[in-house]
C-alpha cells in the first residue's frame, strides 16, 4: 500500500476526497449599529457584525471563492411573539437587501428561526411553558417570506417544528416565490455544541432547554425519518447538524436520499478546535483541513463552517 504514498503528486493523484472553497458555506451575525465589530469571546475570529462590516466581510468571502454565507440576525429587541424575525425591515432582511446589493453573486442563505427574536429564546410561540408546534409555523412562514422579498436565495429552517418545510413551501409559492430554494435543517440534534452560537445570537433558552424539539443525540434511524418527512414535504436540499459527532448520520443520509446534502460544522466543533490550537495543542492548518475533509468524507457535498475563510485561503496556497 505504500508505493501509493510516497509522494504529493502520487498521493494527489490517488486522493478520493477532495476540499474546494466553493464547498463551504460562511454563517455571520449581524447586529444593529455601523461600524460594529465585535468579537464572540468563545468564538475567536468571529464577530457580531452591523451590515456596513458584514457587508465587506461577504466581499472578501467571495473574493476567496466561498460558495455563499448563512445570516443570522441579532435585533435590537425581542419579544414574546418574535416580531422581529419576520419584520420586513428587521435586521436579517436589511442585511440580505445590503449583500443582494454589493456582492450579488455571492450565494445569501438565511436561518428562519425565531430564538434570536424571542425574548425566552425559544424557537417558537411558548404557551404555558410549551412551545408550541403550529402557531409557530405561521411565523416561520412569514419569515421566510420575508427573507425571500430582501432578495435571499435559499431559505434554511433550523426549527425543528413539525411540518415547517411543508408550510414555508406553500408561503413562498403563494407569495410569489416558487423558485426560491429550501435547505432544510433536516436532522437537528440537541446539541452542547450549540454553546458558543447562543452567546453569538444571544439567543440561549431563558428557560428549559430545546429537548421537547430537537433530536435526541442518540437516534440515527429518526434522522433519517426527519430527512424523509422534510424532503416529501418539498425540502430541496438536506442538512445534518452538528457534523462531526454525527458523521454516521451523513454517511447515512448520502446513502439513503440522493438530494444535496449540506453539513453545518457548528460553533462548539469550532470553539473546541480553535482552543486547542491556541493553546498550540493542535497544528492550525491540518486540525482545520482534516476536520472538513472528514466530514466530506463521510457524504456531505457542502460545509457550514465558521472556518471558510480560514479553509479557502489554506486551499488557495
Ligand atoms: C437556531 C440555530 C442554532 C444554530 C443554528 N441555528 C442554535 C440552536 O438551535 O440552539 C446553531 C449553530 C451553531 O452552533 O453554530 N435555532
Amino acid at each position: 500500500m505504500r508505493r501509493l504514498r510516497g509522494s504529493e503528486s502520487l498521493r494527489g493523484l490517488v486522493r478520493e476526497t477532495r476540499l474546494e472553497p466553493s464547498d463551504f458555506i460562511l454563517p455571520l451575525f449581524a447586529v444593529p449599529g455601523k461600524g460594529v465589530r465585535k468579537e464572540i469571546s468563545s468564538m475567536p475570529g468571529n464577530h457580531q457584525l452591523s451590515i456596513d462590516e458584514l457587508v465587506k466581510e461577504c466581499s472578501d468571502a467571495h473574493q476567496l471563492g466561498i460558495s455563499g454565507v448563512i445570516l443570522f440576525g441579532i435585533p435590537e429587541t425581542k419579544d414574546e411573539l418574535a416580531s422581529g424575525a419576520y419584520a420586513e425591515d428587521g435586521i436579517v432582511q436589511q442585511a440580505v437587501r445590503a449583500v443582494k446589493r454589493e456582492v450579488p453573486k455571492l450565494l445569501v442563505m438565511t436561518d428562519v428561526c425565531n430564538c434570536e427574536y424571542t425574548s425566552h429564546g425559544h424557537c417558537g410561540l411558548v404557551v404555558d411553558g410549551e412551545v408550541q408546534n403550529d402557531p409557530t409555523l405561521e411565523w416561520l412562514a412569514k419569515a421566510a417570506v420575508s427573507h425571500a422579498r430582501a432578495g435571499a436565495d435559499v431559505v434554511a429552517p433550523s426549527d425543528m417544528m413539525d411540518g415547517r418545510v411543508a408550510a414555508i413551501r406553500k408561503a413562498l409559492d403563494e407569495a410569489g416565490f416558487a423558485n426560491t430554494p429550501i435547505l432544510a435543517y433536516a436532522a437537528k440534534f440537541a446539541s452542547v455544541f450549540y454553546g458558543p452560537f447562543r452567546e453569538a445570537a444571544e439567543s440561549s433558552p431563558q428557560f428549559g432547554d430545546r429537548r421537547s424539539y430537537q433530536m435526541d443525540p442518540a437516534n440515527a434511524r429518526e434522522a433519517l425519518r426527519e430527512i424523509e418527512l422534510d424532503l416529501e414535504e418539498g425540502a430541496d436540499m438536506i442538512m445534518v447538524k452538528p457534523a462531526m459527532p454525527y458523521l454516521d448520520i451523513i454517511r447515512q443520509a448520502r446513502d439513503r436520499f440522493p438530494a444535496p446534502l449540506g453539513a453545518y460544522q457548528v460553533s462548539g466543533e469550532f470553539s473546541m478546535l480553535m482552543a486547542a490550537i491556541q493553546k498550540g495543542w493542535l497544528d492550525r492548518d491540518r486540525a482545520i483541513l482534516e476536520s472538513l475533509t472528514s466530514i466530506r468524507r463521510a457524504g456531505a457535498d457542502f460545509i457550514l463552517t465558521y472556518f471558510s475563510r480560514e479553509a479557502a485561503r489554506l486551499l488557495a496556497s
